[in-house]
């Protein structure tokens, strides 16, 4: 029985945090973030759609823009390399900074409902 080809393994470095994972090439920087452990924000769960994953590549090679990067990012981000992590491939060993906004937040603490006025108000 013959191995596929492995491919090729590059190291991700994520800034400021210095989390950093070894991951296949192909491999998008929002999987790549999950491996290391950081909680980059994704509400669309990596559709290219929600806009809140995005970083700066600092260095390294990676995918071509996608049309939901054009459509997601404004003119100032491009210019300064912010990509979508859930819409950028690996192609070789990068670093890449995290800006605060792209860290998800600690959920909120969830007061009590006052459940009877809930069901007074939906019963109407
Ligand atoms: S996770 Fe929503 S655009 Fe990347």
């Amino acid at each position: 029985m013959v191995n596929p080809m492995p491919s090729r393994q590059y190291l991700v470095i994520f800034e400021p945090s210095g989390l950093r994972t070894v991951a296949s090439a192909g491999t998008s920087l929002l999987d790549a973030a999950r491996r290391a452990g950081l909680n980059l924000a994704s509400v669309c769960n990596g559709q290219g759609i929600c806009g809140e994953c995005c970083v700066v590549i600092l260095s390294g090679q990676v995918s071509e823009l996608t049309q939901d990067e054009l459509e997601n990012l404004t003119e100032a981000e491009l210019l300064q390399h912010y990509r979508l992590a859930c819409r950028t491939r690996i192609l070789s060993s990068v670093t890449v900074h995290v800006p605060e906004k792209s860290l998800m937040r600690q959920q909120e603490k969830i007061m009590p409902c006052e459940g009877d006025q809930w069901i007074a108000n939906s019963s109407k």
